[in-house]
């Protein structure tokens, strides 16, 4: 059986900085709580005047990827988009991407697992590359928070939090043991509405409906999260599911040499370091200057890190994620 391996990372996050202060002249909030209760100081947004999207965020990041792995982009066998933020409700930003970085006629799928979407998306592309089916994936996290939150007083709970970005990484054929060890998924649907964006969807009311009443305290077009109860869930399996990918690979918390959390919360991960009494240098975080970008966390913390020379060969590294759902999961790989 093969082994996938990261061979290329990239990441892109928009020119305009968001302060605290920045915030708090849209809404009642300030910077001494954002920081002592998240450690953001600052996030980037996208701005609509240059046509961001969570596309061309995505495929900025993947241009990088593809060219640190060395490979053309006729040589991508297959994309893997992770987001809750597509452009359009459907078709998701797969395609786009296949369609803006003029790539062949390959498959592109999109992951819809919020937070833990770049482990889902991961977890996919390994399988298929251990399957023999693809040699080099395309695997991207992309998100834009900022068009869709609610910049009120009314929204500050979610809306301080998240920022926008994207990062992705070439996926490749490895023969050798190096490369992602092992992924674990999981999910909990029962919590699915504690932290949930409920609008445009089916399955809630007819769409015409919603657009007749107009009304403006309907805040269905609006994340939702329950903090404290997704703050208590999170920490138990973020440890949990790393714990779970130690120990199908035989391998020990001592064995880490960088766990990059998903950065929910700077209070999250150090609640982690501590549980797991790792150094500083073994845990990355950048949620300070980027907010919580979902599933663009990871790999653009992981681009960071490498960039860095955080990460070198034969390391091992743990990737961990939590988020709505609930989904949870881990990547164990050795670099
Ligand atoms: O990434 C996916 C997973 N997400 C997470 O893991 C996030 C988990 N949750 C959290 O990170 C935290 O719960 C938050 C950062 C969202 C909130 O922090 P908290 O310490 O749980 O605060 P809280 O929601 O309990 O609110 C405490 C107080 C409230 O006021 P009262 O009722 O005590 O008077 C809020 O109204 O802080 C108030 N508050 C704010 N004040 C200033 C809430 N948001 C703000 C704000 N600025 N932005």
């Amino acid at each position: 059986m093969y082994t996938s391996k990261i061979i290329g990372l990239g990441k892109y996050v928009p020119d305009n900085v968001v302060t605290n202060d920045d915030l708090s002249k849209m809404m009642d909030t300030n910077d001494e709580w954002i920081q002592e209760r998240t450690g953001i100081k600052e996030r980037r947004w996208a701005e609509k005047s240059k046509g961001e999207t969570t596309t061309t965020m995505g495929v900025k990041a993947a241009k990088i990827a593809i060219e640190r792995a060395g490979i053309d982009k006729d040589e991508i066998d297959f994309i893997v988009f992770a987001t809750l933020s597509p452009d359009y409700y459907f078709p998701g930003p797969g395609v786009f991407v296949q369609e803006a970085l003029d790539i062949k006629t390959v498959g592109a799928i999109d992951i819809r697992n919020q937070c833990s979407g770049f482990i889902y998306a991961l977890s996919v592309a390994d399988n298929f590359i251990k399957a023999g089916m693809y040699k080099n994936i395309l695997v991207i996290g992309a998100e834009l928070h900022s068009y869709g939150l609610d910049k009120t007083t009314r929204g500050r709970g979610i809306s301080v939090i998240f920022g926008d970005g994207a990062g992705a990484v070439v996926l490749s054929r490895s023969e050798n043991d190096k490369g992602i060890l092992s992924t674990h998924l999981h999910s909990q649907g029962k919590y699915a509405d504690e932290l949930v964006l409920k609008a445009p969807g089916m399955g809630n009311r007819w769409v015409s409906d919603i657009v007749a009443d107009n009304d403006p305290d309907d805040v269905s077009y609006y994340p939702y999260m329950n903090g404290q109860f997704v703050f208590k869930n999170a920490v138990v399996r973020f440890s949990e599911v790393i714990n779970e990918g130690l120990h199908s690979n035989n391998l020990s918390v001592s064995d880490i040499n960088m766990l990059i959390p998903h950065q929910a919360n700077l209070r999250i991960s150090q609640f982690i370091q501590r549980k797991f009494k790792l150094n500083d240098s073994q845990v990355y975080n950048n949620i300070q200057r980027y907010g919580n970008t979902t599933a663009a966390s990871i790999p653009i913390a992981l681009t960071e890190a490498w960039e860095e020379g955080k990460i070198s060969e034969g390391d091992l590294v743990v990737l961990a994620a939590f988020g709505s759902g609930f989904t949870w999961g881990s990547s164990i790989i050795r670099w």
